[in-house]
């Protein structure tokens, strides 16, 4: 299909960008300047798959990058907030739940493998024949009203013929010598859409890592990318099959000679992906590739792990969180088979970082799982009705008092404990036979008020 209604295009949109889109339209032809739908979106409307980000060019050949913002500013009502950004002048437009990122159509030459590009505004046409994939190098002209239409579809590059024979295509044969990190939207695009790599892509990525590409790109650069892997599974993305085409065209290898992807990992892997799309509990905020590197990696030899996170620029606690994970996964688990007990359970849980919460999750039995999600979603946010002040009121202090208190919650978890006053019976009887025994600091144990008794 190589035209779109005007009117198919504005149905896809968020109801938030409409306004947006239209307003550009109308600023940018007022000037007499083209505005072009590029990229992931024009592709997705062709496919008929929603929409996720939407990314417009404005073809101004010789402008300065100025004029971005000064469209955005002037065409976009009050409410939509607008971020410029530095290198480009690209500029962001915010409105509810839509976001649009519109740039000036330009040009870029890779003066050394790896390296950021030297940009230049240029037409459209240039613009797209800097892209990534054929399927990505497809561009939509929007007009000010609806007097045209029916809309052509530009397509300098032949992405229309690979969008028909569901493969990515670079095009041109030094694309991953300019951009090594095409393999890895290469390895996540194609499974999202179930596409592969054309024949001579595929030979073009081998022949770039015989050359060594990947040594020359940031460990910044590559890890932003594998985090990509971990959080594209909301759009319904499965990591594995980004892990494994990784793997099979040699890109692992190609960042460290000993790091793969075993079979062992798959699973593990899969649930956490499945974990981002529907969480088995309500989480604290986290960062999916934490938990996903963790459980990938936790069987490689620890210098292996270690050389890799160095390579990804993984530092400071998140580089121990992964690397203590062997040892967590042993003894939690370990703990977990032998807890009797909801209490038990929260013994062995206690203090466990989110992101390792997660990867323990991937990693356990099923027994094992249905321990973990009861107490994340239940017993850890259990809130017990006695507080550390009713224990000092019965002369409980210091660790005494930390003791009694962990008694208590174990009570309410493990169901022997049902309300505030037989918690209060329990702590007096604690109380009590501490201090017959000497063992307890008690500031001389003392009997509940008969307001407490009333409560
Ligand atoms: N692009 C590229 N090379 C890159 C990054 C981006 O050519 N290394 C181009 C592609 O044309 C891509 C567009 O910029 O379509 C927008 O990039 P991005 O938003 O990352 O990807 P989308 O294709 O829009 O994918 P998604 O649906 O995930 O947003």
């Amino acid at each position: 299909m190589s035209r779109m209604s005007s009117k198919e295009i504005f149905r896809s949109l968020s109801p938030d960008l409409v306004e947006i889109v239209q307003g550009l339209a109308e600023e940018a032809n007022s000037r007499n300047l083209r505005l072009f739908l590029v990229g992931g979106a024009v592709r997705d409307l062709l496919l008929n798959r929603p929409i996720m980000d939407v990314d417009m060019v404005l073809e101004a050949p010789g402008a300065a990058r100025e004029i971005v913002a000064e469209v955005a500013r002037a065409a976009c009502p009050q409410n939509v907030k607008i971020v410029v950004h530095g290198r480009f002048g690209t500029v962001s437009m915010e409105s509810g739940n839509g976001k649009l990122d519109l740039a000036l159509a330009r040009s870029e030459t890779y003066r050394s493998p790896g390296a950021l590009p030297v940009v230049e505004a240029a037409s459209l046409e240039e613009d797209l024949f800097r892209r990534d994939f054929g399927v990505n190098a497809l561009a939509l002209e929007l007009f000010s009203s609806e007097r045209r239409a029916q809309l052509e579809v530009t397509d300098p590059v032949g992405g229309l013929r690979d969008l028909d024979r569901k493969q990515l295509r670079i095009l041109h044969s030094e694309s991953f010598r300019d951009d090594p990190t095409r393999a890895f939207r290469a390895a996540r695009l194609g499974p999202r859409l179930g596409f592969s790599l054309a024949r001579g892509t595929r030979v073009a990525l081998s022949e770039s890592i015989a050359h060594g590409v990947f040594s020359s790109i940031s460990g910044d650069r590559i890890r932003r990318e594998l985090e990509k892997v971990f959080t594209d599974s909301a759009l319904g993305l499965d990591p594995v099959k980004a892990l494994k085409y990784l793997s099979d065209w040699g890109v692992l290898q190609a960042l460290d000679s000993s790091l793969t992807f075993s079979s062992s990992a798959r699973s593990p892997i899969r649930r956490l992906g499945r974990a981002v799309v529907n969480p088995p509990w309500r989480s604290s905020p986290y960062r999916p590739f934490v938990p996903g590197l963790a459980v990938w990696l936790v069987d490689l030899p620890s210098a292996v792990r270690q050389r890799v996170l160095q390579r990804l620029s993984v530092r400071g606690e998140t580089a121990e969180r992964i690397m203590g994970f062997a040892r967590l996964r042993h003894r939690r688990l370990e703990g977990l088979s032998k807890a009797r007990g909801r209490s038990a359970v929260d013994g062995v849980l206690a203090g466990i970082h989110e992101e390792s919460l997660y990867a323990l999750y991937a990693v356990a039995s099923s027994a094992g799982r249905r321990q973990i999600v009861r107490w994340a979603a239940e017993d850890r946010v259990q809130r017990v009705p006695v507080t550390g002040a009713d224990l000092v009121s019965l002369g409980l202090e210091g660790p005494a008092l930390g003791r009694v208190l962990a008694r208590i919650r174990a009570g309410f978890l493990d169901g022997e404990l049902l309300n505030r006053e037989e918690a209060l019976t329990l702590a007096e009887e604690l109380v009590r036979r501490a201090s017959t025994r000497g063992k307890t600091r008690v500031r001389g144990a003392k009997k509940r008020s008969s307001k407490r008794d009333a409560e």
